[in-house]
């Protein structure tokens, strides 16, 4: 992994990592506002300013918080909120409502009904029962709901199988059927509360390949030529989804945000010109590549264990509860001694957590420099999924989170304190 390093420190976005430790203690993640910017700015010229009608939806579930939403706000991109947690962020982060499209495959009533009375711009239905739902609703408060079905495009991926949720077996999304999806559709068209604009896919997360992406739009536009032709309606509106990888590790080689978005542009222009059809709004739904990379996370090394013949296990003060993400999915990540950024790699050892799980593995097998208890460990890349799926496991306080920009760096989620891990419990009358 490239990086910058000072005084033998790791710099990150022009802050010394050492120094930031120090300051705002361990476990810490760290986002730098600079990289995810200049994500943003990448989809902004390869994408927003390169084809008309299209927009950016960040997936809020990467990484969801007040100061996060600013910046993508400031961005002028829409959000994906899953959730009436993620929905209320976002009404905390004063979102432009109109910009907020709702997923999630089991919306209860009252996200529904939070989500219509805030406003958002578009529902996307997931399940059989949603539009009826969602009119009942907006029929109560007097509104019209703009909805999109998330389809199953049935097409396999490249990825980890637990992230990936296009294929026909999957909880996602409805299944493109004669008897499933074209009767939702004529439901759709049929009910005045809600104005059914067109469909929604998401094949899967963390792909390097754009083939599933590419079969996906191909099954949309059959499917927008299908409605026209039964139903005499246009398609207003496509969501091909996120699913864009990022670099955890040496391996990865990750693509342009183009290598995706313009091959699934083109075929949407020859569509529309073959069809003589007024082209869609195409959106896209991108999490893990706008904030991956701009995270890393800060953990202090503690207990060193040398299994002769065997392996050094040396252990941080934190783990799975702040990066759930290799004991869940294996997944794979990297990183340095942060104080000891330029010295030689000298030894092989296994990075581990300090939960009560033998999952708990951050790393295994990394080069690093001589380890002492009290070095400070940056791992790469952790900046999605990291955060927002952290846990309480072993009542494990969540780590605080700083921002960063060009030397800069300000605190942006306290760390939860052990009174904040209890706070919500109560010993009913009769333990008392
Ligand atoms: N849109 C929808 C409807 C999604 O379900 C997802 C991710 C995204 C967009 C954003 O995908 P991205 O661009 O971030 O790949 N926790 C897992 C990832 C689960 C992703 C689920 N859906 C992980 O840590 O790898």
């Amino acid at each position: 992994m490239e990086f910058e390093t000072k005084n033998g420190h790791l710099m990150w976005d022009g802050c010394d990592t050492v120094a930031l430790a120090e300051k705002f203690g361990t476990p810490l993640y760290v986002f730098s506002k600079t990289m995810i910017e200049d994500k943003c700015q990448e989809l902004q010229r390869d994408f927003v300013e390169k084809y008309q009608n299209v927009r950016v939806a960040f997936a809020s579930k990467a990484f969801s918080t007040l100061a996060m939403l600013k910046i993508i706000e400031r961005q002028g991109f829409s959000l994906d909120v899953v959730s009436d947690g993620e929905l209320y962020t976002a009404i905390k982060a004063d979102f432009p409502a109109a910009h907020i499209e709702m997923n999630g495959n089991n919306k209860s009533i009252e996200e529904l009904t939070m989500a219509i009375d805030y406003g958002v711009g578009r529902i996307i239905v997931d399940s059989l029962q949603e539009v009826d739902l969602i009119a009942a609703v907006a029929k109560e408060k007097g509104k019209v709901v703009d909805i999109l079905f998330r389809i199953t495009p049935e097409v396999n991926v490249q990825t980890h199988s637990f992230i990936s949720t296009g294929q026909k077996d999957s909880k996602f999304g409805i299944p493109i059927d004669e008897t499933i999806l074209f009767p939702q559709i004529k439901n759709a068209i049929d009910t005045a509360e809600v104005n059914f604009l067109g469909f929604h896919f998401h094949v899967g997360s963390q792909l390097f390949d754009n083939h599933a992406h590419l079969a996906a739009v191909e099954i949309a536009l059959d499917l927008v030529k299908m409605v026209k032709e039964r139903f005499d309606y246009l398609i207003k509106e496509l969501n091909f989804g996120g699913g864009f990888g990022v670099r955890y590790t040496e391996q990865d080689q990750p693509q342009p945000f183009s290598y995706f978005t313009d091959p699934m542009m083109e075929k949407v222009l020859a569509f529309c010109q073959e069809e003589n059809y007024p082209q869609p709004a195409i959106v896209i739904e991108p999490g893990r590549s706008i904030v991956a990379e701009a995270g890393i996370s800060l953990h202090q090394i503690g207990a060193i264990k040398e299994l002769p013949g065997l392996r050094k296990y040396v252990s941080i003060d934190g783990g799975m509860t702040d990066n759930i993400r290799p004991g869940l999915y294996a997944a794979e990540y990297t990183g340095i001694l942060a104080n000891k950024a330029d010295e030689a790699l000298v030894e092989k050892v296994t990075v581990s957590g300090k939960a009560c799980e033998s999952t708990d593995i951050l790393v295994k097998d990394i080069e690093l420099p001589q380890v002492e208890s009290g070095d400070l460990f940056a791992t790469f890349s952790t900046g999605a999924y990291g955060y927002s799926m952290a846990s309480n496991y072993n009542k494990l306080a969540i780590p605080a989170v700083v921002l960063t920009n060009q030397g800069q760096a300000e605190l942006i989620v306290k760390r939860q304190s052990l009174d904040q891990i209890i706070q919500n419990e109560v010993i009913p009358e009769f333990l008392k």
